[in-house]
Parts: structure tokens; C-alpha cells; sequence
């Protein structure tokens, strides 16, 4: 091994925590390398997660709406099939050049990207084993190393993963052929995101759930709406059940599960199991270095500066306590190299949207309605149906509303939740009012352009006070 090369910043993962805090660094004149245990840098996010993903609900949307909607608009087609192998050559063709870009920010940026796993060896040095072969490990000195290297699956004993019949969401994103019958264990993100895409594709879709609702941080009454919508559009949802076994078969997945009404047999093509994920440690020398970490989550332990209990040693994203979503470990990564360099970088955690990319989809910030009554806060609300809003009717996509809560006494906004069309890019403008701590008032002061989707927002937060013109009177 030969001499350590020398850095300001080391950061550990190319994901959206750790390849944003890198060009930040170099914005703030730090010399930095970022390594990565992936040729392609990006992370999960871009790789296996959020990109492909929407890709392909992209997709299988337009297949969906070229079948059951375009009829409605006057389009006919004679016919319409599904290639499912160009639907997944474009969806590699998406990450391919957006981890392109990844690769070419970073290298602009002057940040030294370099392909390996890295080990913590001590508290300003890391060891890196080089993906390329035939090399031999590389020694790197920092004053600062930040741990950005994400999250990796949950996986359940009684259902273990063989990549063929029981399935993660990795392999549930590059099948070669529709299942007939699809399980999927956990109604989540993951769960509802990809049993909808395949349901659109053509499988039948069973989703199992240990709780009695689907999307659980979601507001409860949007949760309900999406339920019944999903179920419409033909998913089926067993609640309340709990996995007993999954045994793979040469030909299928037999799933025995238990709920009310007792124990049951059911049998599928495939079983996808997406039951959460958890912090991705292993093999990253926390414990030689002594850096700290919660027995119970396995979540790294940081504090308001995101340092771990090991000088010089800072953490961010799904490595940390915080909800598992990529702008989140963005807005960490940047705030933690600033304070590296002493200024005061911080992340608002009651401004963090979230979405799901359902159909219709789901968007949500700040507190839900079931929050606000535990934490005994006075409260108005005021909702509104995307279908009196005139773009979504001209769009054909009128389902589900738009929900503003706000603090009973000062107005101010608490939480907004949004199910319907492009909800997860509507809800940027509750984001904004949240951020600068607007009041339902000053949403419903903006003037909205019309006619538009944002409408339903803009008339949401003018039901908070009854002062909607077009709500329906309570
Ligand atoms: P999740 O935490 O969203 O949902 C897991 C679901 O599985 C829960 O409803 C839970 O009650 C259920 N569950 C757990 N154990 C079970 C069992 N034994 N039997 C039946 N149900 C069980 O986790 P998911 O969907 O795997 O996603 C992981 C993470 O990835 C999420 O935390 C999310 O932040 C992130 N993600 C975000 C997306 C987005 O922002 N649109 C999309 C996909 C993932």
C-alpha cells in the first residue's frame, strides 16, 4: 500500500447525501474525494430507487391511459400492447444518463470521484479496496470524513429473498416478463409504488399489510382516499395480516398468512417484500473507530451538526435517524459540510415533503391531522376536490383533494396533503409557505394562475377560514 493521498473531505457514498455534499465542499474550496462502492455513482436513488422507478410508472402510465383513458378524448387506437423490454431498455437509458450526469457534476465540480469499498481505519483515514481488479487498496487521508452510504433492505426471516420467486425492489424493477399474480408484502412507498406499476402492466396484485391501513406516515384520510382508488383500479389489499411463511416452488411463491379470519393458504408468481429498510453499516469499520450507533435502529448517532461521536467523522441520510428519502439526505449533506467550514448549516425537519407516485399520487409536509390532535395543537382545516378544479377535469383526472391544516389561533400553516394529479409537484408551494412561516391566509392571498392543478391548493387554504368561493358549503 502505498503513501495516503491527502483531502480536506472524504466523503463515503455517491448517493444524494453523500455527491452533493461533495461538490459543496469544493464550492467552499475544500480539496475532496468521494468513493463509491458502485461504478455508477448516484446511489440507490438513481440506480435502483427513486429514478427507475418513476420511469416506469411513467411508463405504465401512458400504457394505462393509452387503454382506458384515450378512448374518452377521441384518440382510438386499433391497438395497443405493451413491449415490456423497450419499457425497461428506456428506464435503463434514464439512469444511465442521469448517473452520467452524476459522474460529470462531480468531475466538473474538480471533485475526485474514485470506484471502491471504503473501510474507516482510523478517524481521519480511510482505506479503500478498488473496484477496478488487479489493484491494490488505496490509503486516504481527510480532516473530515462524512458517511453518506445510505440503506440497504429489510429483510423479513420468514419470506427470505432468492431473487427469483421472492423478490426485493431491485429485482421488482427489472423483470422480464409480467407475473400473472403478484405479491407484495408492505403496503409502503415501495409496496404501493410498485404493485401499482405492475397492476397497470397487467399482473394481479395482492398487497399484504400488517396494519389496518396502507401508506402509514401519510394523513389518515388521504391514506383512505388512495386506498379506495387503488382498490378501484383494481389492487387487492389484505389489512391486518401478518406473514406466517413464504416457500418458493419451482413454478410459484405459496404464502400462508394469518389474519381475523384465521390462517390462509395464497399462491404467486412472484413476492416482492418491501417492509421498510434500515441503515447500510456493515462492512464500514464504525465499530474499530468507535463511532457510535443505535443498538435498536442501527441508525448512525450524530448531533445537530451531524457529527458522529468521533471527531472529525460526520454522517448524513438514510445512515441517520430522519425519514428515508433522498432530498433529505441532500439538505443534510449540505448543511454538514458547511459546518465543517464553520457556517451555520441546518436542516428544517418540519419542511420535508414526501410523496408517493401512485395514481393518483400522494404529497404531504409538515403535520397530518392525527398529529396535530395528539399533540393536542387547535386546529382548522380546509380541504378541496381536484374536481372543481377545471384543469384537472379538462386533464380527466379529477380524483382526490387537496388539505390545509393551520394552527387554530395564528393561521399559520401546520401541514398540507395533497391526492391527486402531479400532488408531489404541488406540494412545493406549501413547502415555500411552511419554510417562511405563512398562514393558510397567505396561500389563499396568492393569486393562482387559472386554469391550473394549484387551484385546489389555493382554494384548500381559503376553505380554512370558509372563505373559499368555490368549496362546497360545509
Ligand atoms: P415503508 O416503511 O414505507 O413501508 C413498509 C410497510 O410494510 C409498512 O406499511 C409496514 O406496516 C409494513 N410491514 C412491515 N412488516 C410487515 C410484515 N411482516 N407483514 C406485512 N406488512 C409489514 O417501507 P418501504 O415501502 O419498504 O420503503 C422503504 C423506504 O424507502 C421508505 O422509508 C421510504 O422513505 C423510501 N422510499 C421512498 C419513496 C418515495 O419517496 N416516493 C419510494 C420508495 C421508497
Amino acid at each position: 500500500m502505498g503513501e495516503a493521498e491527502r483531502f480536506d473531505l472524504v466523503v463515503i457514498g455517491a448517493g444524494p447525501g453523500g455527491y452533493v455534499a461533495a461538490v459543496r465542499g469544493t464550492q467552499l474550496g475544500m480539496k475532496v474525494c468521494c468513493v463509491d462502492k458502485d461504478a455508477k455513482p448516484g446511489g440507490v436513488c438513481q440506480n435502483v430507487g427513486c429514478i427507475p422507478s418513476k420511469a416506469l410508472l411513467d411508463s405504465s402510465e401512458y400504457l394505462h391511459l393509452a387503454r382506458e383513458h384515450f378512448r374518452e378524448h377521441g384518440v382510438l387506437l386499433s391497438e395497443v400492447k405493451l413491449d415490456l423490454r423497450a419499457m425497461m431498455a428506456r428506464k435503463e437509458r434514464v439512469v444511465r444518463e442521469l448517473t452520467d450526469n452524476v459522474r460529470t457534476l462531480l468531475e466538473s465540480n474538480g471533485v475526485h470521484l474514485l470506484w471502491g469499498t471504503a473501510r474507516l481505519v482510523g478517524a481521519t483515514r480511510v482505506e479503500v479496496t478498488p473496484g477496478a481488479p488487479a489493484t491494490g487498496p488505496v490509503l486516504l487521508d481527510s480532516r473530515f470524513i462524512l458517511l453518506a452510504t445510505g440503506s440497504e433492505p429489510v429483510a423479513l426471516p420468514s419470506a427470505p429473498w432468492d431473487g427469483i420467486r421472492i423478490l426485493t425492489s431491485t429485482e421488482a424493477l427489472s423483470l422480464d416478463s409480467v407475473p400473472e399474480r403478484l405479491g407484495v408484502i408492505g403496503a409502503g412507498y415501495i409496496g404501493l409504488e410498485l404493485g401499482s406499476l405492475w397492476q397497470r402492466l397487467g399482473s394481479t396484485v395482492t398487497i399484504l399489510e400488517a396494519m389496518s391501513r396502507i401508506a402509514p406516515p401519510a394523513d389518515a384520510q388521504v391514506g383512505r382516499a388512495l386506498e379506495r382508488a387503488l382498490r378501484k383500479q383494481g389492487l387487492v389489499f389484505r389489512l391486518g395480516t401478518k406473514l406466517i411463511e413464504a416457500r418458493p416452488a419451482e413454478e410459484e411463491v405459496k404464502v400462508s398468512i394469518e389474519s381475523d379470519g384465521g390462517r390462509e393458504d395464497l399462491a404467486f408468481d412472484r413476492l416482492l417484500v418491501a417492509v421498510g429498510r434500515r441503515p447500510l453499516t456493515r462492512g464500514l469499520g464504525l465499530e474499530d473507530v468507535g463511532v457510535a450507533v443505535d443498538s435498536r435502529t442501527g441508525h448512525v448517532r450524530v448531533d445537530a451538526q451531524y457529527r458522529t461521536s468521533v471527531p472529525g467523522i460526520w454522517a448524513v441520510g438514510d445512515l441517520i435517524a430522519g425519514p428515508m428519502l433522498a432530498h433529505k439526505a441532500s439538505a443534510e449533506g449540505i448543511a454538514a459540510v458547511e459546518c465543517m467550514a464553520g457556517l451555520p448549516g441546518e436542516v428544517d425537519y418540519d419542511c420535508i415533503p414526501s410523496a408517493i407516485y401512485t395514481s393518483p399520487e400522494v404529497a404531504g409536509v409538515g403535520l397530518t391531522e392525527e398529529q396535530a390532535k395528539e399533540r393536542s395543537i387547535p386546529y382548522c382545516v380546509g380541504t378541496y376536490p381536484f374536481s372543481g378544479a377545471g384543469r384537472a377535469r379538462c386533464l380527466g383526472r379529477a380524483d382526490g383533494f387537496a388539505k390545509v391544516l393551520a394552527h387554530g389561533r395564528s393561521g399559520r400553516i401546520l401541514g398540507a396533503h395533497i391526492l391527486g394529479p402531479r400532488a408531489s409537484d404541488l406540494i412545493a408551494e406549501c413547502v415555500l409557505a411552511m419554510q417562511l412561516g405563512g398562514s393558510a391566509e397567505d396561500l389563499a392571498g396568492t393569486i393562482h394562475g387559472h386554469p391550473t392543478l394549484s387551484e385546489a391548493v389555493h382554494e384548500a387554504a381559503a376553505a380554512v377560514r370558509r372563505c373559499s368561493i368555490y368549496a362546497p358549503r360545509p
